[in-house]
């Protein structure tokens, strides 16, 4: 097969915990090529988009005392041409959050890949369709209480009744701008109009659960299905558990309250063509659903031994083939 991957610029990425080298790793290995580009270097042109692609190859990592080790340099690239993302079997669009204009407008050039042709991964219009943060709302079963508003007044009342509550964006990852909320906090009215921008832009304010003391896990699904999961525990001095800021990673399981939110998200994930995504669940509560750039194969690989980044690409290889003996 041939794939190309959007990612952010290459040399900004880790190879031993950034779960698109994985991917792309997992590809070179099982004998296909690969391509990488950025979401600024897509075209539309004839009615077809376009990359700048420069074929990438990789030396792949190592685990050595149960981390993993890369060469340096860990990745080679060709010269760049202009080719149309047709001759692509899939393209991965994992560029990282924020989704800001630019990622937005790469996701309707993508509109122009002919989907028969050629699997995107995510689906455009389901990235563009699914707010990583608001996604999780029409799961009304396996949320926490939780709204979404600019208005101060009413994240006050919510707040008091909840008692404490964690204010989140609704366009960043990794923890980014997540606060902890009091009403009794004096700075409390100061963190509102700053996160809504003076009440002009809508964040999402949910009850506090306790019991992310004991892990925010990772659970990723493919297709719908759960393929592993990793729980993250904080640094002790941040009450974020993002692995970027500071957070260790733990071996877990998957409960069967956890089985249970997987099932009620897949339907909707496979009618949004929503293929590779990570939820993650605190105290048997989804809290997030991430169809970006969800990450942790290295961390969840390294934990329990296991080849996710083999099993994402081997499923697009059934399905392309299933797909052309229907043709
Ligand atoms: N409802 C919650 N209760 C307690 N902690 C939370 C809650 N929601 C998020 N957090 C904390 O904030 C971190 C980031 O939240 P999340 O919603 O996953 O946003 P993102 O990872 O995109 O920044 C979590 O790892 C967790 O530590
Ligand atoms: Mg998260």
């Amino acid at each position: 097969m041939k794939l190309a991957f959007i990612i952010d610029p290459i040399h900004l990425l880790d190879p031993c915990h950034d779960t698109s080298i994985a991917l792309i790793e997992a590809a070179q290995i099982l004998g296909h090529e690969v391509w990488v580009t950025q979401a600024n270097l897509l075209s539309v042109a004839e009615g077809k988009a376009w990359a700048v692609l420069q074929r990438v190859e990789l030396v792949p990592v190592q685990l050595v005392e149960r981390r993993w080790i890369a060469a340096n340099p860990w990745y080679k690239l060709s010269d760049s041409s202009l080719t149309s993302l047709e001759t692509m079997d899939a393209v991965f669009m994992r560029t990282d959050p924020p989704v800001n204009d630019s990622y937005l407008y790469a996701t309707y050039i993508l509109d122009y890949v002919d989907q028969n042709k050629t699997l995107l991964i995510n689906s455009p219009s389901g990235i563009r369709g699914a707010n990583e943060k608001m996604y999780a709302l029409q799961f009304t079963k396996a949320i926490p209480e939780t709204i979404v508003s600019a208005d101060k007044q009413f994240i006050r009342q919510f707040v008091e009744a909840k008692g404490a509550a964690v204010l989140k964006p609704l366009g960043n990852k990794a923890g980014e701008g997540i606060l902890f909320l009091q009403s009794s906090d004096r700075n409390f009215n100061s963190i509102v109009e700053l996160s809504t921008l003076q009440g002009r832009v809508p964040v999402m304010v949910q009850t506090y659960l306790p019991e992310a003391k004991e892990g925010d896990k990772r659970i990723i699904l493919l297709n719908g299905e759960p393929i592993g999961a990793l729980n993250r525990l904080s640094s002790g001095t941040d009450f974020r558990n993002n692995m970027a800021t500071g957070g260790t990673v733990a071996q877990t399981e998957i409960t069967p309250r956890e089985h249970e939110i997987c099932t009620q998200v897949a339907e909707r994930l496979r009618q949004d063509g929503l293929i590779f995504v990570g939820i993650d669940v605190i105290g048997g509560y989804l809290t997030e659903v991430n169809v970006t750039s969800p990450t942790g194969i290295r961390e969840i690989d390294r934990l329990d031994g296991t080849h996710l980044g083999y099993q994402v690409i081997q499923w697009i290889e059934q399905s392309l083939n299933s797909r052309r003996q229907e043709e």
